[in-house]
């Protein structure tokens, strides 16, 4: 058989499944399925794909399948690993003057975290260095936005969410409002390494190929007010050797930010009684784009 022959045939296929999907009523539908069907045949052909892999990839697809549920969510970690939740958040929140870059949101957030006040804190007992964070939030123009709403979780010490214990805590989230000139400030933890969950398929994947489950530290963010597109992000700790290979690519150059580091000594913003122990503080200051009007 000639190279060619055996071209048009594959060719034929990919037009033949292509086309099944012309009566699609739904066009949104119909150009997703046809372009996943380009693909998918243009990476079977470039990687000339065995049966065997075929095999393998339905077994791994099965087992991440397998090992979700309402509490574990394997899939979503497969999208994380691979980029592909990286770049939805990227093509979904197109670049737009100084405003602050989204990154994952993760598996972490939770709806009806505790509303703390300015300068609260919202470490509530999770074990970690204490950190000053404050900012202020601004629409892309740099006026300041009073009342924003941001919410704020993050792993405690030993490198877990609230939610990852038994015992129904709540630490380490929280929520506030900013004041009449868009500031806030609060009290949280400095943030630490910790490993996606690698116990299962994608583990297993990251094992196979050399990769570390570990992502870098963070701090999660959401910021949303009226009329301001809603910004889910993180930042991150300069020097932390993490950076440059976060499991799930989160990582941005903009929102590395100093953790600055205080000796015991140093008089706390607040007045707040450390009882001898160093702190750190930050500064994030949140930039929102307008909101996209629907077309
Ligand atoms: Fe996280």
């Amino acid at each position: 058989m000639t190279g060619t022959e055996q071209e048009i045939r594959e060719s034929d296929l990919v037009d033949h499944v292509v086309a099944a999907f012309d009566e699609t009523p739904d066009p949104r539908l119909k150009e997703l399925m046809r372009a996943l069907t380009r693909h998918l045949h243009a990476f079977v052909r470039e990687v000339r794909l065995t049966e065997r892999e075929w095999q393998q990839a339905i077994d791994f697809l099965t087992a991440v399948g397998h090992l979700t549920n309402d509490r574990r969510q394997e899939f979503i970690l497969l999208s994380d690993v691979l980029g592909a939740s990286m770049q939805t958040i990227t093509v979904n929140n197109q670049a737009y003057g100084d405003a602050t870059e989204a990154t994952v949101v993760g598996p972490f957030f939770v709806e009806g975290s505790p509303e703390i006040p300015l300068g609260g804190d919202l470490a509530a007992g999770a074990a970690g260095q204490p950190c000053w964070v404050e900012g202020t939030v601004t629409d892309a123009t740099g006026k300041p936005v009073p009342n924003a709403r941001i919410e704020v979780w993050e792993a405690d010490d030993d490198g877990f969410y609230d939610v990852q214990y038994d015992d129904d805590r709540i630490a380490a989230r929280g929520h506030l409002h900013t004041d009449a000139d868009g500031g806030y400030r609060f009290w949280a933890i400095v943030p630490t390494p910790y490993p996606i969950p690698y116990d299962g398929p994608v583990g297993r994947l990251l094992a196979a190929t050399g990769r570390s489950p570990m992502r870098a530290s963070h701090l999660h963010f959401l910021a949303e007010a009226p009329g301001l597109r809603t910004l889910v992000t993180h930042i991150f700790v300069r020097g932390d050797e993490l950076l440059d290979r976060d499991s799930v690519f989160g990582v941005r150059d903009s929102l590395v930010k100093d953790f600055a580091h205080q000796t015991p000594q140093t008089p706390t913003p607040d007045g707040r009684d450390l009882d001898g122990r160093p702190w750190s503080r930050v500064r994030f200051d949140i930039v929102l784009a307008p909101a996209v009007t629907a077309s």
